[in-house]
Order: C-alpha cells, then structure tokens, then sequence
C-alpha cells in the first residue's frame, strides 16, 4: 500500500530501491540516485504485471549505473517495456542509448514536440514510440487502474507532460513541484521550509503564472496521494493541496523577466480615464 506515511520518519536504506506503494501485485519504486548535488535527479520505477515502466531514468555518467543496479533488484533491467520521458532534458534522457541498449524494443513515451528532439541523444528515430496526446487522451489500461499521461504546457518545455497512476493515487510530476535542496529527504517532512525550496526552482524555471495555473487546475481534480517530481523531495499527501494552492498563485518566469513598467500602467490608467 502507499508506504510514504511510514517513509517521513526517514531511517531509509538508499542502497536499495525504494517502495513507494505495493499492493502486492501493482509496485511504484524510487530507483532514483544518490549525488552530492542540490540538483539530485529522482527516477521511479512502476510495475504492475508485464508492464514495467521506468520514469525519467536520468543521465548517462550521473545517473545510469545506479539507476540500472537499483531496477535490477526489483525486475531485469533489460525487461524495461516502456521509458516515460516527461520532456527532453539531458538531465533525465540522457541515459536512453544505454538502455535501448539493454532492450531495443523498449517503447518510448513521450509528446510529439519532445518525440522530434530525443533521437539527438543518439540513436536512430525509428525506434518503439507512444505518443502523448496533447489532448490528455492518452492512457494504459494497467490490470491495477489507468496511467494517464496529462500535458504541462510550458512547465517547462513547450509540451513537457506528467503522469497519473490511478492505483497509487501518484503524480509523476517531472519538473514541476520539483525543489532544488542542498539537504535532500525522499519524503518532505515540514511544509514551510519545503515550500521555500520549491519556489527558488520554479521562479526560474517555469514559464509563467498562467502556465502553473492553468496545469494546477487541470489536475485539482485528481486524487492525489503524493507528488513524485524528478528533483527534490517526494510531497506527501497533507502536502498535495497547500502545494497546489501556493503555485497557482506564484509569479515565475516571464512574470518576474517582464514586469508591468510604470510607463504601461500609466498608459493603462490614462486609456481607462479617457472612456
Ligand atoms: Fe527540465
Ligand atoms: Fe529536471
């Protein structure tokens, strides 16, 4: 079941992959890696029947090597069947040659827009893809409950996505809700000061307010358990709400870039008193 709960009292073995949530039948790992860096890159793992679906597997020289011992403990890391990119940074798709390597058949899954840029990192364009839908269309019907991929415009890549696990309740968050901390623990344990770390990534990273807006609305209604971002801490469910509220008011990129001037709200306020 969802581990996270007991996992906030830390005391957690990294040398091993992490479960997040198992039923016994539908598994969610973290097989992440373990950096000196606030920078520190997540990837998950899900497996549930003959699918096994590794999340944002990370970099080449960085990240590989763990990530492979810690998927190989749990399933064998050449039975990979799909690789969710969520958008093309090296950061967390630098890795695929070396496990398209491992299983030439593995099925990419990504959006259109991303799908363009990753054959750069190194293999030939005609590989096994699953396109995302910008349309939030597209899902796997899992034998434990539906993935769903949902798009992000511009959070941060023009067409980045996450996913949606139905049987954990789990967001798969990519970027966003991710948080640059010097002082990492898999599982925030205290709001406020997680908060913090969180806003110094998003100000500089995600386009605008409208964008973060816009994608936390798009996924209030969901049920959701916990968000797993590709930096940072996992947020627990107490956490989720005061998470969603806080972005959607926060101002970011563009906002912060591209303030209004006084000479545009003057100009404003002197076509308003001329109507
Ligand atoms: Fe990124
Ligand atoms: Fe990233």
């Amino acid at each position: 079941m969802n581990r996270i709960p007991e996992l906030m009292k830390g005391n957690i073995d990294f040398s091993k992959p992490v479960d997040l949530f198992n039923d016994g039948s539908h598994g969610v790992y973290w097989v992440g890696s373990q950096e000196d860096s606030p920078f520190r890159c997540n990837a998950y793992l899900i497996v549930d029947g003959k699918w096994r679906i590794l999340i944002d597997p990370g970099s080449a020289y960085h990240h590989f090597d763990q990530v492979r011992a810690r998927v190989n403990a749990i399933v064998p890391a050449n039975t990979i069947s799909h690789i969710v990119l969520h958008h093309q940074d090296q950061d967390l798709c630098d890795s695929l040659p070396n496990w398209m390597k491992l299983n030439p058949e593995v099925i990419l899954v990504t959006t259109p827009r991303a799908r363009v840029l990753l054959p750069y990192y190194g293999f030939p364009a005609d590989v096994n893809w699953a396109d995302v839908s910008p349309n939030d269309t597209t899902y796997f019907d899992l034998p434990g409950g539906s993935l769903a991929f949902l798009t992000a415009p511009f959070l941060h890549f023009p067409e980045a996505m996450v996913t949606y696990d139905e049987r954990s309740g789990f967001l798969l968050s990519g970027d966003i809700c991710a948080a640059i901390e010097q002082d990492w623990q898999l599982v925030a344990t205290h709001w406020e000061s997680h908060w913090r770390t969180m806003v110094s990534f998003h100000i500089f990273y995600m386009a605008s307010n409208r964008a973060l807006r816009g994608f936390m609305e798009k996924i209030e209604p969901f049920p959701i358990e916990a968000i797993l971002p590709q930096h940072g801490s996992v947020i627990p469910g107490p956490m989720v709400r005061p998470a969603i509220k806080n972005l959607k008011e926060l101002p970011c990129g563009l906002d912060l870039l591209y303030p209004r001037s006084n000479l545009e709200s003057a100009l404003s306020g002197l076509a308003a008193s001329t109507h």
